[in-house]
């Protein structure tokens, strides 16, 4: 987002501040809870918004110079991502041509990938680079034994990669008018502070919605971000996209300094989810990098939350703050969020929530799943009248 976009975004909250306003949405709305619990519809979500979808899977700080890889999935897929030698950001299906086994595990810089399992040997630019025994194979078949490539983009510090290998991408498409706001965050300066990944006792949504809402925020972390947050949150409406944005109480002390001087992120921060599962945050002093990637059961999924400090080069002092910020998030997402929300996921398969209701202050929330129901014909209000009726036929 640029300057003047950041400015107005602040002077939109000074001025709720000023009023002492809340922002509520236009609407309310009850929601079967099959979107959380029902396998049928869970497969068909991994279908329609994951398998046929660009995902943002990386930074571009994830690979930062030739040779870098970072090994990561989509829904269970094994993905390689791999800067080329001529800088180039390259994505593969991460299994050997041989017969399947996974060939990059973490992060890490390499000069080739040698499978566990019998020794071939692909290059950074996913060629068959050498076979053990090369006799042992006719030369035809090793033809067309190059690591498969899938379809990337990369753009303003991201990345996304479509897990089809004839998928289509296209950057600008994906993100239409959220790019400009991305845009400005240099999120290619990010330096990776930790990473997180388990798995999870929540089907994947629970972590986008608790990424860009905040009604809960001093109810859930009394003790950790909420007294840091005021109630002054902004929604912004990216189409399938959404923000949140949320400010500390040092957002008026912008009012005693000409604008020309208010400091680059404005004492703002964001809280963005893009379609379907990816949060990316971003702060003067964090961002975070999340994803909760469908697994085989509707209420479980693989969490990924990475925390990244900005600037390559940080001093050790930089450093030290940055991993005590990186900590707290963590702890905030794991021993706070995570715990409601398995909370809410175990009571909804335990039948002992007919159904939930989303409120003028979770519209990014809301928004969000009215979009997935649109997009896969699920019609919720008549999916709660036939299940109220069943109830009352009993
Ligand atoms: S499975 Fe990779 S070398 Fe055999
Ligand atoms: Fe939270």
């Amino acid at each position: 987002m640029d300057r003047e976009h950041r400015i107005a975004i602040a002077k939109q909250v000074l001025s709720m501040l000023d009023k002492d306003e809340i922002e509520y949405g236009e609407e309310s709305r009850e929601f079967d809870i099959g979107r959380f619990t029902d396998k049928e519809r869970f497969e068909r979500e991994k279908q329609e918004f994951f398998l046929k979808r660009p995902q943002l899977i990386a930074y571009s700080a994830d690979i930062p110079n030739p040779g870098d890889f970072y090994a990561t999935e989509i829904v269970g897929k094994p993905i390689l991502l791999v800067r080329s030698k001529d800088g180039k950001a390259q994505a593969f299906l991460n299994a050997c041509r041989h017969r399947g086994v996974k060939i990059a595990e973490g992060c890490g810089h390499a000069k080739g990938f040698t499978c566990p399992y019998h020794g071939w040997t692909f290059g950074i630019d996913g060629s068959l680079m050498s076979v053990p025994s090369r006799g042992a194979f006719d030369d035809d078949q090793l033809k067309d034994r190059d690591l498969i490539p899938l379809p990337i983009a990369e753009d303003i510090g991201l990345i996304l990669v479509h897990p089809q290998p004839d998928g289509h991408v296209d950057f600008d498409e994906f993100f239409g008018p959220m790019k400009a706001h991305l845009a400005g965050y240099h999120f290619e300066d990010l330096r990776l502070v930790q990473e997180y990944r388990a798995p999870a006792r929540i089907n994947w949504k629970h972590a986008v919605d608790g990424g860009v809402e905040g009604y809960h925020v001093p109810y859930l972390h009394p003790e950790t971000v909420g007294p840091m947050t005021l109630p002054q949150f902004l929604h912004l409406d990216f189409g399938l996209h959404h923000t949140l944005v949320s400010v500390g109480p040092d957002i008026a002390k912008l009012r005693d300094l000409p604008e020309s001087e208010w400091p680059e992120y404005c004492n703002f921060s964001v809280s963005n989810a893009i379609f379907p599962n990816t949060v990316i945050g971003a702060g003067e002093l964090i961002a975070f990098f999340q994803r909760s990637e469908p697994s085989d059961e509707p209420g479980k999924c693989d969490y990924i939350f990475r925390t990244y400090g900005w600037g390559r080069n940080a001093t050790d002092e930089v450093k030290a703050r940055d991993k005590m910020i990186a900590d707290l998030l963590l702890k905030v997402a794991l021993d706070e969020d995570m715990a409601v929300q398995s909370s809410s996921q175990i009571m909804m398969e335990a039948g002992a929530v007919p159904s939930i209701i989303l409120g003028k202050r979770e519209q990014n929330v809301l928004r969000m799943h009215i979009n997935y129901d649109k997009l896969i014909g699920h019609d919720a209000a008549a999916t709660l009248r036939a299940e109220k009726f069943a109830e009352a036929a009993e």
